[in-house]
């Protein structure tokens, strides 16, 4: 079978106020329907095509996702949670320890909480391809054409070649390359960035990461164990996990392993970790100004406002950022819309 995985675990720091460490970004509403943990979970409700889904969490959140995925009718998902946050590998490991107990042949398909892909047929239809090279023993990433230097994703380099099972085969993947490097990869223009939904056997998963990194693994095992409580909720003990390396997954194994395989996305994918990104897939007036709340708009033009708590208005404005919540505004240049994490930082220097 193919079993559908969503790691929710992140924050979403660069969508402050709005996203705060209680309600991190995949479970807001950002385009007034329901949360992108939704939507993934919709993406993959099928019957026909997929298992039932596992979630792996942080504990603090494991309520509020269960009350998410009630809400759309999903009342058969798995939901294991982390007491502490040990990144991505840690994350990968647990559902793939989980999945193979219940089939070892299982097929997982990985995937984030956090992004937006509308085209469900499309990508279904790749989905398809990847485990058909899942099968073959690949690890096997999607990828859309890098077109601009961004810091934040993870970049593939691939021979244009494809294997008997349609794969197009790794030749360098490089996670979060400075803006040098990222730079070069774009100018050469054969470059993918990783959309981060990786196809695997539980098995092939399992074999990569006792190889190269064994403790998390191993960690994992430990934390795994007794942990069900037969009530479709799985709490990882935390004595065990705590002592977990935190790592990436596309560090940890992506970067070193030869089993690596590429299918270029044909959905549309988007990464919506900054608000300009929130701004680029919204709907938006004649003039590019996105309008969401109680909010007023008199001869703006490229902006967003939003507001979650007060009326807000702007006037003669272009090209900005202004959010609002009932104890938090924020406003500022899209185009430093990076910065947010800092100021988040800074945030919570202050206390
Ligand atoms: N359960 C769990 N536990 N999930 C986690 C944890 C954790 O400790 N840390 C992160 N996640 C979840 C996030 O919520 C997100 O859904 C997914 O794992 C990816 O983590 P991010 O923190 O968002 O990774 P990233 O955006 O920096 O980089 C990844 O995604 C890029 C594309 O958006 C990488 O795969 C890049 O290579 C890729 O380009
Ligand atoms: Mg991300």
């Amino acid at each position: 079978g193919l079993f559908p995985v969503v790691l929710s675990g992140g924050s979403g720091s660069r969508l402050w106020p709005l996203s705060r460490q209680a309600y991190p970004k995949h479970l807001l509403s950002l385009f007034g329907e329901g949360s992108l943990l939704q939507a993934a979970a919709e993406r993959v409700g099928d019957r026909t095509l997929f298992e039932p889904l596992t979630i792996v969490t942080s504990d603090e959140h494991r309520f509020v996702i269960a009350e998410q995925l009630r809400a759309i009718g999903c009342n058969d998902a798995h939901i294991i949670s982390e007491p502490v946050g040990r990144n991505t590998a840690a994350a990968v490991a647990v559902a793939a320890l989980h999945l193979a107990c219940r089939d070892p042949e299982a097929v997982l398909l990985l995937m984030p909480a956090d992004h937006l892909i509308k085209d469900t047929a499309a990508f279904h239809d790749c989905v398809e391809r990847g485990v058909e090279g899942a099968k073959a023993g690949r690890i096997v990433l999607f990828g859309v054409p890098a077109t601009e230097p961004v810091e934040g994703y993870g970049y593939i380099g691939c021979t244009d070649a494809p294997t008997a099972d349609g794969c197009l085969p790794i030749t360098c993947f490089v996670e979060k390359p400075d803006a040098a490097t990222a730079r070069g990869y774009v100018e050469q223009g054969t470059y993918y960035w990783n959309c981060g939904i990786v196809i695997a056997t539980a098995a092939t998963l399992l074999k990569e990461l006792e190889r190269l990194a064994p403790d998390v693994l191993a960690a994992c095992l430990a934390a795994l164990d007794g942990s069900s409580d037969g009530s479709g909720f799985s709490r990882l003990a935390l004595a065990a996990f705590a002592a977990c390396p935190s790592v990436a997954f596309d560090v940890a194994v992506i970067e070193k392993t030869d089993l690596a395989a590429l299918v270029p996305a044909r959905f549309d994918w988007a990464d919506l970790g900054s608000w300009s990104a929130i701004w680029g897939a919204a709907g938006k007036d004649d003039r590019g100004t996105v309008l969401h709340g109680d909010v007023l708009a008199q001869d703006t033009s490229g902006c967003y406002v939003r507001s979650d708590g007060p009326l807000v208005s702007v006037v003669g404005v272009e090209n900005l950022i202004v959010v609002a919540t009932p104890d938090a505004v924020l406003v500022m240049p899209k185009h430093r819309d990076q910065e947010v994490k800092a100021l988040v930082t800074a945030l919570s220097a202050r206390g």
